[in-house]
């Protein structure tokens, strides 16, 4: 055994009994024609077979949806077969506070999954996930992490004593965000993403000249402003966590190597898959919720009938002719 799926065997016993807490993972509608039960994963994605998930392929086999529990799901998926993860996971917020929607007051209630199970369990369950998802990446294969205060310093510290090594700490600034009704703090207008790679050793894959050029010729900041996605990217359904797609276009571009494999063990509405069918890489996607499996299946089948975007590249006025070379040589991918 080697030492992550050593790592990841502790983790796993370790979150044992914080899987009982949690909710048994629900059972797809059985008048589901888009999502069903088939006993092996896609080839194209090259993570051999499994036999334990119902799961949605999507026809050209790029895409696999995995319905269940992500600590025991991952932990079916091969060693060293994954270049990029994107985790959304639960930020433990629905605690019972309020916010502003559409201009009320409001409970937090994004659902059961985002409740706390309390400072430790909410570690030792961040930590067990973090395990899973660093014996699945390839070598030079990196992680993307988003949260808030209620659980990036979390994630931050299970990175730390995995040994992931920390690449940048991204902060989302949304230009829109609800205004804060107590009027006794600062309106949160910010999302950490943390990015780490799977360990010392790793070379990470960083795309520089499409970043430099998406970014009009300059070299890409660590604070991105994005705004949260509206309502044309929720044509296919709601999700009360959804990320703006712009985040993980970006994301995938930037460190996932061309026609490599991206995994989202939170998948919710699927925008990590969009991302990836979009700039041909392939994916696979877990979550415990059917119904956003099948919100996830119609976004994902919309993106397979389109050609796929290797360009997206915003050239900027100050474009110089080493940079213009470098957005060819990406366009061409
Ligand atoms: C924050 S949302 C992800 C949103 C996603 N990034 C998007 O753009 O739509 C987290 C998702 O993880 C799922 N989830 C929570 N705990 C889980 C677990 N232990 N295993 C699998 N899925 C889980 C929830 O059902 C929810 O859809």
């Amino acid at each position: 055994m080697g030492e992550h799926a050593e790592h990841a065997a502790a983790s796993q016993r370790a979150a044992q009994p914080l899987r009982r807490k949690l909710e048994a993972p629900l059972e797809l509608p059985h008048s589901s024609n888009i999502v069903g039960r088939s006993p092996t994963l896609a080839t194209t994605t090259g993570l051999g077979s499994h036999s334990h998930a119902p799961h949605w392929r999507s026809p050209d086999g790029r895409a696999t949806l995995l319905h269940g529990d992500s600590l025991e799901l991952l932990a079916t998926l091969p060693e060293a077969s994954i270049d990029l993860v994107f985790a959304d996971p639960p930020y433990f917020l629905s605690n019972g506070g309020t916010t502003c929607k559409s201009g009320r007051r409001a409970s937090v209630d994004k659902g059961t999954w985002d409740r706390s199970l309390g400072v430790e369990d909410n570690h030792t369950f961040n930590r067990a996930w973090l395990s899973a998802c660093q014996r699945v990446l390839r070598p030079n294969g990196t992680i993307w992490v988003s949260g808030t205060s209620h659980v990036i310093h979390s994630v931050g510290f299970a990175m730390q004593q995995l040994g992931y090594k920390l690449l940048n700490e991204i902060c989302w600034e949304k230009p829109n965000p609800p205004p804060n009704l107590s009027c006794r703090y600062f309106t949160h207008s910010t999302e950490t993403i943390l990015w780490a790679a799977r360990d010392r050793k790793s070379k990470h894959h960083f795309d520089y000249p499409a970043m430099r050029i998406e970014n009009g010729g300059k070299q890409m900041k660590s604070v991105w402003r994005m705004m949260a996605p509206g309502r044309a990217e929720k044509s296919y359904g709601n999700h009360p966590t959804q990320k703006p797609i712009e985040l993980l276009l970006r994301i995938v571009r930037a460190a996932c190597p061309p026609g490599g494999s991206v995994l989202d063990p939170f998948n919710g509405s699927g925008t990590t898959g969009v991302a990836a069918l979009r700039t041909g890489r392939s994916y696979v996607g877990i979550d415990r919720d059917g119904s956003y499996l099948q919100l996830t299946s119609r976004r994902l089948l919309d993106e397979t009938g389109r050609p796929i975007d290797g360009t997206q590249l915003h050239a900027g006025p100050v474009l110089t002719p080493r940079i213009a070379r470098a957005g060819l040589r990406v366009a061409a991918r």
